[in-house]
């Protein structure tokens, strides 16, 4: 393919030579070059610097493209999300403003069980449309690679279903994607008072014939009171590690679950939520390395109060930023608002949030040698703003779309 030389980049954003999952105070550290060229290849990002340095370089480039005014950001790595899904849930939304809370709308059968009613009347080529139509709403929004996990299934067929889906849009998709098994999301209501049948038909029905098929990434677990305990969240860890997957759990969301110490024990990549925290989970947590994944819009959708961002940080805790986009808790996969949101009511530095969003969220993915950062050899996966005065903008305008285009692989989405 040809070359694409991009001059005149007011600023080139996320900048590096190496990679390093960020933690603590090197969270804030945000490399950027001012009045920059960057040049694509193949799709791959092949060189990069001041504009003064391009004249040494003695590049015969045919295609130039002039990002005049313009930053330039890795595009977000979204490493947190339920994309697969039927219908949304509006009627809940209302129930909640009523005054219901989400366990008990759950408990009345809504909540997950409703989702799953829904992913059992629809076809695959059904889930596969509206999936593909929220990928292509989220890649204009900026996010290049995600997560998507099953776990509206909830029976052997509707799990494959929900996975079969996941790779046919990690097959024909630009974005990278990954695919988590999230069968353990909540017990299906035959199986309430039965939970050992449920974890069995997990463990010896669904993880044999996922692992057979090669239809996930990872495994996760909703660990949650009423939901799954640490001892049957680490149950069902343990069998999906041994084909492989490794854990990226639901911990700390509405409770003080155990999720995130037991996640720390697992070597899970990744604990996620994190809305309810104690110093013993922070402590924990900030010793490990497991990635600590804050989801605020779930948090603000749901009227909780939004993560402890500072004092994660300020433990030393590797902190990365998903969107939980699902019909449940966060029907909106808007990086850019998550970003926003970290940085108003989380109080992150808009440099912190956009490294949590970016290279942090790549780790969550174990997609950081490919992705999150603008190095050379990695997918020219890139997001072109507006003219915009400075990086802070982007969460300071936050309903406002400064996005002007996106890369993806070196192609415009
Ligand atoms: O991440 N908390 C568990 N799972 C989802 C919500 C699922 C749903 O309500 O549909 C979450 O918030
Ligand atoms: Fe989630």
């Amino acid at each position: 393919m040809a070359a694409a030389l991009v001059t005149n980049i007011k600023q080139l954003v996320n900048t590096r030579t190496e990679n390093e999952l960020l933690r603590g105070e090197a969270l804030a550290n945000l490399p950027v070059i001012n009045n920059a060229f960057l040049l694509i290849e193949d799709g791959i990002i092949a060189d990069y610097g001041t504009m003064a340095e391009i004249e040494n370089r003695k590049l015969k480039i045919e295609n130039t493209i002039n990002a005049a005014g313009q930053f330039i950001l890795p595009a977000w790595c979204d490493s947190h999300t339920h994309l697969v899904f039927a219908a949304s849930r509006e009627e809940e939304f209302i129930d909640k403003i009523k005054g219901l809370s989400y366990a008990e709308i759950a408990a009345k059968g809504g909540g997950i069980l409703n989702s799953a009613k829904k992913i059992e009347a629809a076809s695959e080529d059904e889930l596969f449309n509206l999936a593909w139509k929220r990928l292509e709403e989220v890649s204009k929004l900026g996010t290049g690679a995600i997560e998507i996990k099953s776990g509206y299934g909830l029976t052997v067929e509707g799990e494959l279903k929900m996975l079969r889906v996941i790779k046919k849009l990690k097959e024909r998709s630009k974005l990278s994607i990954k695919a988590t098994f999230l069968g353990a999301h909540t017990y299906p209501l035959e199986y309430k008072e039965n939970h050992t049948g449920y974890i069995d038909l997990i463990i010896n029905e669904m993880l044999p014939q996922i692992a057979a098929e090669k239809l996930a990434d990872y495994i996760d677990v909703f660990c949650e009171t009423g939901f799954f305990s640490p001892e049957e969240t680490e149950t069902i860890c343990k069998a999906g590690m041994r084909y492989g997957l490794k854990p990226k759990i639901h911990a700390n969301q509405l409770h003080l679950s155990g999720g995130t110490q037991t996640g720390v024990k697992l070597g899970a990549v990744s604990v996620d939520h994190l809305e309810t925290m104690d110093e013993d989970a922070i402590g924990i947590l900030a010793h490990s390395n497991t990635i600590g994944t804050l989801l605020p819009t779930a948090a603000f959708f749901l009227r909780m109060p939004f993560q402890p961002a500072r004092k994660l940080i300020d433990a030393g805790c590797a902190l990365a930023l998903a969107s939980d986009y699902n019909p449940g808790s966060s029907p909106s996969g808007n990086m850019n608002l998550v970003v926003a949101m970290s940085c108003i009511q989380m109080k992150m530095l808009p440099e912190e949030a956009i490294n949590a969003a970016t290279i942090n969220g790549a780790y969550a993915m174990e997609l950081e040698k490919e992705l999150g950062s603008i190095m050379v050899g990695k997918k020219a996966n890139l997001i072109f703003t507006k003219a915009i005065p400075s990086l802070a903008a982007i969460p300071y305008y936050f309903g406002t779309n400064l996005i002007d285009k996106v890369m993806l692989s070196g192609e415009w989405v």
